[in-house]
């Protein structure tokens, strides 16, 4: 069932949206139980049935609710900082199930993943791996690595989420990497399991994933013809979903998955695999249900004022991206214009010169994919309070997996 139109109505698992507004208010997001589950147990049978151990990236979403129900069909978690940490003990991730990633780790970062026993840092730079050898030498500990390696192939993908080329700040050349694997008796302190790779974010053509496929298959023969032999690799997350049909199956919007692994599979089969996806397994499991304030023309340009805002999904405003509009309502009549928010941006539009319904103030509508990268991205910019999220449960009732945040939380925080 999931998001559909019952008697024109746009419902979530079989609960009208209309009871989610008003007892939640709006703006909100609207999580489906249900898509979540299905997303987790197609990337479970294409990957973990297949040896892979697949952490998830929770910078995509990181609402406890969902990394608890993650975490039940096996998943690990990959972190990026000691807030995701936090989250991700509070969930009941223990050491080994969580790997520390990111381009900048600080000391008291590095120290509270040591002392946690992690299961392993990737690592991106000379500096970090001398940081991390320093620390574990202070707290007596070894740190299990895997060196980020970014191996210049273009993910076909917007340039802000591009993050395997040359010249972009991730990961460290072949040459770096090769030069560290090869004189690793230099970090006594380190235990060098293998190399990670992430080539970017919204990948929909798998065929750069086919080349990393290749090029780590000749670079760890490389490795090997030298006598360094890796046991892990990862290959990241950055697998693309459909933003036009988001209301479409995993398997649909993304059909590459299975052929992905078995590929990854047979070419690397000495290896130990493993991804990190984030956006996959979210973004197309809610909704921002938000109302409609009021319609407004300037010259020729029409504009629905919603309540809803790039404080709560700032994709279209960071990176142009397409997220479906749908009215609650479902009506025959359209009309081209813009989804704006009310914060004091001309960037703030959720929608731009889009074929809309005939929206009337007062009317309810959805922004989609609105699971991975909108409330982990939400800010409090203008003082707007985040959002509350709603989870529609398989036996379809709805549960606050987080509250709207209180005016005195938000101003309370300035001393
Ligand atoms: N691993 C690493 C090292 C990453 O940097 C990322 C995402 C992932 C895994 C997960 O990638 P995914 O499977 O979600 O594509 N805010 C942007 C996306 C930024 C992605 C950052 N890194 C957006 O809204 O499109």
């Amino acid at each position: 069932m999931a998001f559909s139109y019952l008697n024109k109505r746009l419902h979530c698992d079989g609960v009208d949206l209309e009871t989610i507004a008003q007892k939640y208010g709006t703006p909100t997001y609207v999580y489906s139980e249900s898509i979540l589950r299905r997303n987790v147990q197609v990337l479970k049978e294409a990957f973990i049935d297949r040896g892979f151990k697949v952490s998830y990236a929770m910078k995509a979403n990181s609402n406890p609710a969902i990394l608890k129900l993650f975490r039940d069909y096996g998943l690990g978690v990959d972190i990026v900082s000691a807030g995701e940490y936090k989250m991700a003990e509070r969930v009941g991730f223990t050491g080994p199930e969580i790997n520390f990633a990111g381009v900048g780790k600080t000391i008291a970062e590095l120290d509270l993943a040591l002392e946690s026993e992690i299961g392993h840092f990737n690592v991106e730079s000379r500096f970090e791996l001398d940081l991390l050898e320093s620390r574990a030498a202070v707290l007596d500990k070894r740190a299990r690595v895997l060196l980020r390696l970014n191996p210049d192939i273009d993910p076909q993908t917007h340039p802000h989420i591009s993050t395997g080329l040359k010249r972009s700040k991730f990961g460290m050349g072949s040459e770096k990497v090769f030069h560290i694997l090869t004189h690793s008796s230099e970090y006594p302190h380190i235990i060098f399991k293998g190399i990670h790779c992430h080539i970017g974010s919204q990948i929909v053509n798998p065929q750069p994933f086919y080349d990393l496929i290749d090029y780590l298959s000749l670079f760890t023969g490389r490795l090997h013809s030298v006598g360094v032999d890796i046991q892990h690799l990862d290959l990241g997350g950055g697998f693309g979903v459909n933003y036009e049909e988001p209301f479409e199956d995993i398997l649909t919007t993304t059909p590459y998955l299975e052929t992905f692994a078995e590929i990854a599979n047979k070419k690397l089969n000495q290896f130990q695999l493993h991804i990190q996806p984030g956006r996959v397994l979210v973004a197309n499991s809610a909704v921002l249900l938000s109302r409609v304030l009021g319609i407004k023309h300037n010259g020729d340009q029409h504009f629905v004022v919603i309540d809803g805002a790039t404080t709560d999904i700032v994709r279209p405003a960071l990176y142009n991206a397409y997220h479906k509009v749908s009215a609650h309502q479902e009506s025959q009549n359209s009309k081209i214009g813009d989804v704006v928010g009310p914060v004091c941006e001309s960037s703030d539009a959720l929608a731009r010169q889009r074929e809309l319904p005939d929206f009337k103030s007062g009317d309810l509508l959805t922004i989609a994919s609105a699971g991975a990268y909108a409330s982990s991205m939400g800010s409090t910019y203008n003082l707007r309070p985040l959002s509350p999220e709603v989870m529609i449960l398989k036996e379809g009732t709805a549960k606050l997996i987080r509250r709207r945040q209180s005016f005195d939380e938000m101003v309370g925080l300035y001393v």
